[in-house]
């Protein structure tokens, strides 16, 4: 009895948690804010680097969308820098902001900063990449990172032809010779990406169709820190040099992300390649040069993830925290930060090659035609 009735109390327990999740509506009270006191507030908006147009429109629209509000924002970037990024946010709290937004350069680094927001009273949303380690992270919002890499790696079966456009199996028998790339170890998406992608990958490497030729298959041995274009270009040639120097021909390399994309096909080109007939090459954020790259035949692939999207939910959480609102999830069980499952607000990668790109990136408005010129 005692036991059906502890089941039962989880199950109602389950239930109300995913109605929440899906309800999409943002009831009131949870979160102890005094909307008077709070207009016009100032919000800390940390992002990791302008290296990649990303992050700086990812910023410029979570500033716009906050400011059209009436908040006052403190937007910092950090130049992939951890000391720069920690002091940032000490900055912001110094400042007196009242809600921090922050895309971490290393997501186990800001443990003590998060300690002195929570003493302030000041909420945390974790942007696009989680924050480890710290139960001091109220929000989070991202795309489905898990799925960008099952994106990633059915795109690159789909390039080598071991797939058809609609996912189904064309029986090619192969072997292709593949090379994987992953991101950065600090940043907590760089598994998910490439966890996805290894699970979709493996039957065909179980089964010989697909092979890594230099056999590195590690999560650490193919990670670039710091999300580098020239790391990753340095490895390419370093791979090139050791298992494809006699006569050997890499078919296609997983990518995790557009940047990382430029500096492997550059590799491949130094090494001799043809732009006309490169490998299949995978990429992530449909950043400019790599679109331009997949309409030009060479990249293979991108996800695309609309920032806009991501920005404005980081806006709406800011300011339901700021005026005792409770953010509105539809994720709670993804995304374990060591100390707890911190609620998220998830939004779905959609896949772009030269087929879709003037659906999914110009008639969105993402870009222009002209962008892309
Ligand atoms: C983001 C990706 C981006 C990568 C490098 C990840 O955390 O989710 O969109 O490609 O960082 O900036």
């Amino acid at each position: 009895m005692q036991i059906k009735r502890l089941v039962v109390g989880t199950a109602v327990v389950a239930l109300a948690l995913t109605m929440t999740a899906c309800a999409g509506t943002r009831g009131g009270g949870a979160a102890a804010a005094d909307p008077a006191a709070n207009k016009g507030a100032l919000v800390g908006v940390a992002m990791p680097t302008k290296t990649s147009t990303r992050w700086i429109h990812d910023g410029d629209a979570v500033k716009a969308g906050l400011e059209k509000l009436g908040y006052k924002v403190d937007l910092e970037y950090a130049d992939d820098d951890i000391p720069t990024q920690v002091q940032q946010i000490s900055n912001m709290l110094t400042k007196g902001a009242k809600v921090l937004v922050i895309a971490s350069v290393d997501g186990t680094a800001l443990s003590s900063q998060l300690d002195e927001a929570a003493s302030k009273g000041v909420k945390v949303i974790a942007y696009d990449r989680l924050i480890n380690g710290s139960k001091h992270v109220d929000y989070y919002t991202t795309f489905d990172n898990y799925k960008v890499g099952v994106q990633q790696a059915t795109s690159l079966l789909e390039g080598l032809g071991v797939l058809d456009k609609n996912g189904t199996d064309t029986g090619a028998k192969g072997p292709f010779n593949i090379e994987l790339f992953a991101g950065s170890p600090d940043d907590n998406n760089a598994t998910f990406f490439f966890n996805g992608a290894m699970a979709t990958l493996k039957p065909y490497l179980d089964k010989g169709v697909i092979k890594v030729g230099s056999g590195q298959t590690g999560f650490t041995q193919v990670a670039t820190q710091g999300w580098q274009a020239d790391v990753a270009k340095k490895r390419m040639q370093d791979l090139i040099a050791s298992t494809y120097s006699s006569g050997k021909k890499v078919d296609g390399v997983l990518s995790p992300y557009d940047g990382l994309s430029i500096g492997i096909i550059s590799a491949l080109t130094g090494a001799g390649y043809s732009t006309a007939k490169l490998p299949i090459v995978t990429g992530q954020d449909a950043e400019i040069p790599s679109v331009k790259s997949i309409i030009a035949g060479q990249q293979y692939s991108t996800i695309y993830k609309d920032t806009r999207k991501l920005a404005g939910e980081a806006v709406t959480m800011t300011n339901d925290l700021l005026t005792g609102k409770t953010p509105a999830v539809n994720d709670t069980k993804s995304y374990d930060n060591k100390t707890k499952i911190v609620p998220t607000f998830l939004f779905q990668p959609v896949v772009v090659t030269k087929d879709n790109y003037t659906q999914a990136l110009i008639d969105t408005g993402y870009y222009t035609a002209a962008d892309l010129k």
